[in-house]
């Protein structure tokens, strides 16, 4: 069965290497893309995306545009470190066209129940950034929860966060809207900090997108090549920079990649530990557990995969 993916980006480095993932994997199609806020403004993750899908020859991928901002604020700026990790543009100041096409005119909310209902068990969901349209989604269709398999990027739970010791980057956008996904019951997979952190990659690996020498290979390289160097000095001694977001999209695709924990998660949504993701004490004792925990991963073949995959893609004519 060829898996249906909606990938939902903070388009960002990661997440353009999710692209690149989704679209070099012969057992998936992308249906399409929706846009979140985080690394970016909702706005230019939509220019960023469509950007990456057109280098990449994927320009027939729709763009949806998501909610702008967290659903407890009123709007939403960038922030600092964010601009530091991605570059002022999100794709670490690479040389990409920019887009011809615009945003679908369907939005993100709408297009994943509509997709849920059209590909029923065919379609994974994958958010890599923070879960606001998501929880939207859930509010508007209360029957999403039994039809949907999310697989997302986000979380912490057996090591610390990376916005302070609790939380991580895309749940802290939106705790109110994680902590709302975790409860609905819906199906989700977390790909969290205890594994994206252990999948890195190096010059040693851009070098090779290099070899062909064309557009594509180039602006994956120079745009990885940024984010490495943020790395340098963000998590100095670690080695490389995190595949968070390809995480998810490969384990969408072939869940054997991870050793996952079931548990009934929740995020703390008051005092300092706010947006922490933790198991929920009140359903500790439900026989059966809406979440799955990725604690451990398969790191040699999940890098050979994603190399390859990638590679097939920049290789050119
Ligand atoms: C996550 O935060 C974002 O900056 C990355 O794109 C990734 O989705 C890592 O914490
Ligand atoms: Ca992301």
């Amino acid at each position: 069965m060829t898996k249906k993916l909606i990938l939902d980006l903070d388009t960002g480095i990661d997440d353009a290497l999710a692209i690149a993932y989704a679209l070099g994997s012969p057992e998936a199609e992308l249906v399409g893309v929706t846009a979140a806020y985080g690394n970016v403004l909702m706005e230019d993750s939509v220019r960023n995306s469509l950007a990456v899908l057109d280098i990449l020859g994927a320009d027939s991928v729709p763009v949806h545009p998501g909610l702008p901002h967290a659903s407890t604020a009123e709007d939403f700026a960038v922030q600092e470190i964010s601009t530091f990790i991605h570059g002022r543009n999100g794709l670490g100041e690479a040389d990409i066209a920019p887009s011809t096409r615009s945003a679908a005119a369907t939005d993100a909310v709408d297009l994943l129940i509509e997709a849920s209902r059209q590909y029923g068990e065919e379609l994974v969901y994958v958010p890599t950034g923070p879960l606001t349209n998501l929880a939207a989604a859930l509010d508007q269709d209360p029957g999403l929860v039994e039809r949907l398999d999310v697989v997302l990027m986000g979380g912490a739970l057996s090591v610390s966060g990376n916005v302070n010791p609790w939380a991580e980057a895309n749940i802290s956008q939106d705790p109110d809207a994680a902590d709302t996904v975790f409860r609905s019951g819906v199906s989700t997979t977390m790909i969290g900090l205890d594994v994206t952190l252990q999948t890195l990659l190096t010059y040693e690996h851009t070098r090779r997108w290099r070899e062909p020498g064309t557009p594509a290979g180039t602006f994956l390289a120079d745009m990885t090549d940024y984010y490495i160097r943020a790395y340098e000095t963000t998590a100095p001694g670690l080695g490389g920079c995190g595949l968070h977001d390809p995480l998810a999209v490969g384990v969408a695709i072939d869940p054997s990649l991870v050793t996952a924990f079931p548990i009934n998660l929740q995020v703390d949504l008051d005092g300092p530990t706010r947006g922490r993701t933790i198991g929920d004490v009140t359903r500790l004792n439900e026989p059966w557990k809406n979440s799955r925990v990725a604690l451990a991963v398969d790191v040699e073949r999940f890098l050979a995969e994603f190399m390859s995959r990638t590679i097939s893609l920049v290789q050119g004519p």
